[in-house]
């Protein structure tokens, strides 16, 4: 009986499959409601699953073909380290390793659907979240004769319905995970769902799993330095390292050292106010050192421009735009700038906490000469007085404008 979706076209559903609840139950639903054939598709952004025990489960849930697509060089080079250069951190805590990842699935399901000749692809993502913008905005913007099908969304699933579903289905389910909505990349853990809807109280401590508990980190503190070319993080203590191994290196390190643990209240594009645990030790590092070197390269002017092209860029890519042409034109406007972002930084890591040790840089706009109090050989402090004349002259007019107002108003009340 199908009563909500048409689905006399649809023959063939690429689905877009992590494996976890929403997507298992998925299978058997598209199958059995709209009784069509599905094709999984698991695109390996670094969730570091057993991806032979993935497809196992999609062929026992009756999937006629399953794809594993290792993408984690893609993801890291084409979507990660474009939002380092953007300080990617969407309302200043999100590092938008979930928001980076969908528009990379999305783009290699409708691949797979062209190359299958399916009729349309699904996703698991519920009418609650940005995960359904991320995936249909850019399936339709690549694709736009695919149907999509969203049967979470269509059909109001919710998580004790699936677990319930499944148990009657025999969908194999993992019930620790099942507590937490849980989402993992290379560029960080997102957890919501269960105890952590509770905003009065501490995450429970089993969301964790790449950190330390700050006050289990080592004693000594460690340093680590990032060297950076165009922006992009490039060597790590000295060494060169691909993006993939640099990013899964700084995870490990300052995991240890319980560096990357965000909790905060964050604004879902469809309106809803939502309590977000993240894990992500890497993008904590890099963004950190990233923007401390735009600080030490750029001039002021270009940062305070930058920061709201920043600013925008994160809007773009958290609310599903991320095949939107502002987007590209953005990252025109952030390679240009990108290019001298290029030198040093070390941090330590200690606790929890992530400082800035030392900078370098061969663009470093910092001129110990002009800066130091100690020695004047560059500035010459006439130049001073001049400059605040004609810097502060607006406001001392206006000022004397209104002054002179106020004076007539008082004159006249006597
Ligand atoms: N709030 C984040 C975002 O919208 C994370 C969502 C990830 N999904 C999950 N199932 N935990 O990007």
């Amino acid at each position: 009986m199908i009563t909500k979706s048409s689905s006399k076209d649809i023959g063939r559903v690429v689905l877009a499959f992590s494996g976890g609840l929403d997507t298992s139950v998925a299978v058997v639903w598209l199958r059995e409601k709209y009784g069509v054939d599905v094709i999984t598709v698991t695109v390996d952004v670094g969730q570091n699953e057993d991806f032979k025990e993935v497809e196992a489960k999609a062929e026992k849930l009756g999937a006629i073909k399953h794809y594993t697509l290792d993408c984690k060089r893609e993801f890291i080079d084409e979507y990660v380290f474009k939002s380092v250069k953007a300080n990617g951190l969407y309302q200043g805590e999100y590092p938008l390793s979930s928001a980076l990842s969908r528009p990379l699935i999305a783009s290699k399901c409708v691949d797979i659907a062209l190359r299958e000749g399916a009729d349309a692809i699904a996703h698991g993502c519920t009418g609650k979240g940005n995960d359904q913008l991320r995936f249909e905005i850019t399936i339709k913007s690549l694709a736009p004769d695919l149907k999509v099908l969203a049967p979470v969304r269509e059909w109001g699933f919710n998580r004790d319905w699936e677990v319930e579903y499944a148990l009657k289905h025999g969908i194999p389910i993992k019930p620790k995970r099942e507590r937490y909505s849980i989402d993992v990349n290379l560029w960080g853990r997102s957890i919501e769902c269960g105890p952590l809807e509770d905003i009065s109280s501490d995450p429970p401590e089993d969301v964790f799993e790449w950190t330390n508990p700050p006050w289990k980190a080592p004693d000594k503190p460690e340093e680590v330095s990032i060297k950076f070319e165009d922006g992009i993080p490039k060597a790590i203590n000295g060494e060169e390292m691909d993006g993939v191994k640099l990013v899964s290196f700084l995870n490990n390190l300052a995991g240890l050292h319980g560096i990357g643990r965000i909790d905060h209240v964050e604004d879902r594009t469809t309106g809803i106010k939502t309590r977000e645990v993240y894990e992500a030790p890497a993008a904590t590092c890099i963004l950190k050192a990233h923007k401390d070197l735009e600080k030490l390269v750029l001039t002021g002017r270009e940062l305070r421009f930058k920061e709201q092209v920043d600013v925008e860029w994160c809007s773009l890519v958290y609310t599903g735009l991320w095949m939107d042409p502002l987007r590209e034109a953005l990252d025109a406007f952030i390679d240009t700038i990108e290019k001298r972002v290029c030198g040093e930084i070390t941090l330590r890591m200690y606790k929890g906490s992530v400082t800035i040790v030392s900078r370098k840089s061969e663009y470093s706009l910092y001129d110990v000469d002009l800066a130091s109090y100690s020695s004047s050989s560059l500035f010459d402090q006439r130049w001073a007085e001049g400059f605040i004349t004609l810097w502060g002259l607006p406001t001392i007019l206006a000022n004397r404008v209104s002054r002179k107002k106020l004076s007539i108003r008082y004159a006249y009340g006597g």
